[in-house]
């Protein structure tokens, strides 16, 4: 049993990060013949994509996928940490596989995920739901096949977590369901610790991936039929910064875009690392789309100071405007956090203000949870939950008026949309526009994967409708 250990997560070592292929013993090759899996992801782009890859290794040891929990024989639970109601719905979801394995006691059932890499997390999870088969880490996605046989033969929980810096895993196979529009991971962990944040204690120290190995992984999705790509990681800026080499994420934009895939996308920037170099980049290459998301997270200066972003309200509105005036169209959401601990009033109307000066596409915001192990968790919080629940309101409000004014500028407009998926509405195709505004588009299935001119006709908040032009 190796379980999470939070001191050690929070260490980071100048240790140079080891670059592993990914392989699989040959006798594990036939451990799911005949069975089914069943996989549900929590959380972050990052997850979704950890998802395609621990589907495409059940699939190379012979497991199918089933949609329905019920009736699989593998169930596997990939968590977030993020917010306290994350948590809360997979401990949800536990209940529902012990019920489960009253009745199909052959059931395997584990978690993985950023929840996996809590120690809190796992102590309770061998406490109350030992029922459970397997917890394996953000670390150790690779070792699952060896993990699974292990807990395949025995009666308590197989536990293997770990919490070291981790080592980066190339030639990880990946199932993605979407034909057209793939993730690819550029860089791992974070370092920055804003104190409010589990990520960099349960995703480790930041590693980049080489360059070449992106841009590979970038023409070969380019060469099966992939439009578009979306680069990932926690804080994307800071590619390159741990290799100490002499580029950076704009000669990474820049070499992507020269590949000539279609379309470009990059998530999450962290205004602290975003340079002018970035943004002229991003204005030159029309493949690099006109979408940035740029957590504000608070618009007081205390509160950012609490939170360890290291930029201010006036320094962000800098780089803000810098963005609108050197990219056209451009368009712009963000992250916010209400009732971090001693936010004021008066704390709170300088993010509204930054909000009416911004005008986001869009924003998420969340109310603050306190997450064990981080410096916020124990800072003072005196803010009544009635009074950030109605601050989360009045902010939402403003958020909502403004992405609606956003999409209204849209209309009768002609656009572009790559059409990626059945739409949810009637004889329907989706997709997004440059900008990343989803698109319902009157069209027969056979332009699935097809980049049109749309007439947009109708918009709605968080969405529109289109004809083809
Ligand atoms: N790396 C990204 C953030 C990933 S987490 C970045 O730096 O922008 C996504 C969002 O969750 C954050 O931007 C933040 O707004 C929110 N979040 C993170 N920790 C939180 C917490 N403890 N309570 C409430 N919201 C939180
Ligand atoms: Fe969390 Fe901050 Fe890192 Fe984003 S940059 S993952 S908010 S610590
Ligand atoms: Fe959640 Fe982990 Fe992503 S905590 S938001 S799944 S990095």
């Amino acid at each position: 049993m190796l379980k999470p250990h939070l001191e050690q997560a929070r260490k980071r070592t100048r240790s140079l990060v080891k670059i592993e292929d990914f392989k699989m013993r040959d006798e594990l090759k036939t451990l799911g013949i005949g069975k089914t899996y069943f996989v549900k992801t929590y959380g972050c782009q990052m997850n979704v994509h950890d998802s395609e890859n621990i589907k495409a290794i059940l699939e190379m040891m012979g497991f199918r996928e089933n949609e329905d929990m019920m009736s699989a024989d593998l169930i596997l639970l990939n968590t977030c940490a993020i917010r306290e109601n994350a948590h809360n719905k997979v401990f949800g979801m536990i209940g529902r596989i012990k019920h489960l394995k009253e009745e199909r006691p052959n059931v395997i059932a584990g978690i993985c995920g950023c929840m996996a890499q809590e120690e809190v997390v796992v102590n309770e999870i061998l406490d109350k739901f030992s029922f459970l088969n397997f917890i394996f880490g953000t670390h150790n996605i690779h070792e699952f096949p060896e993990i699974l046989a292990e807990a395949m033969h025995k009666n308590s929980t197989e536990v293997k977590v770990y919490s070291f810096e981790g080592n980066i895993i190339e030639k990880m196979p990946a199932k993605r369901d979407n034909k057209y529009k793939a993730f690819v991971n550029i860089m791992y962990g974070c370092d920055k610790f804003c104190t409010y944040c589990i990520v960099p204690y349960t995703r480790g120290k930041q590693r980049s991936r080489r360059f070449e190995d992106i841009i590979e992984e970038v023409k070969s999705l380019k060469e099966n039929g992939y439009k578009e790509v979306t680069l990932l990681g926690q804080n994307v800026n800071a590619y390159g910064k741990d290799l100490n080499l002499e580029f950076d994420m704009s000669d990474l934009l820049e070499s992507v875009a020269k590949t000539g895939i279609e379309r470009i996308r990059f998530v999450t920037s962290h205004p602290w690392d975003f340079t002018d170099k970035m943004i002229d980049v991003i204005g030159k290459y029309p493949n690099i789309m006109p979408y940035i998301h740029l957590p504000l997270q608070s618009g007081s200066d205390r509160i950012l100071k609490l939170m360890g972003r290291r930029y201010t309200k006036e320094s962000y509105l800098e780089l803000f405007n810098k963005i609108k005036k050197t990219i056209p169209n451009v368009s712009i959401t963000t992250d916010i956090i209400v009732g971090f601990p001693g936010e004021s009033e008066e704390d709170f109307l300088s993010t509204l203000d930054v909000v009416n000066k911004c005008k986001y596409d869009s924003a998420f915001t969340f109310i603050f949870s306190p997450r064990e192990g981080t410096p916020a968790a124990k800072m003072k919080d005196d803010t009544p939950l009635e009074v950030k629940e109605k601050r989360l309101y009045e902010l939402n409000d403003l958020v909502n008026k403004y992405a609606l004014e956003a999409n209204k500028k849209y209309l009768n407009k002609t656009v572009k949309v790559l059409l990626d998926e059945v739409s949810d509405k009637e004889g329907c195709l989706a997709g997004y526009t440059e900008s990343m505004k989803l698109v319902n588009v009157k069209a027969p299935k056979e332009m699935l994967g097809q980049i049109v001119d749309v007439k947009i006709v109708d918009v709605r908040t968080w969405s529109m409708n289109g004809e083809i032009a």
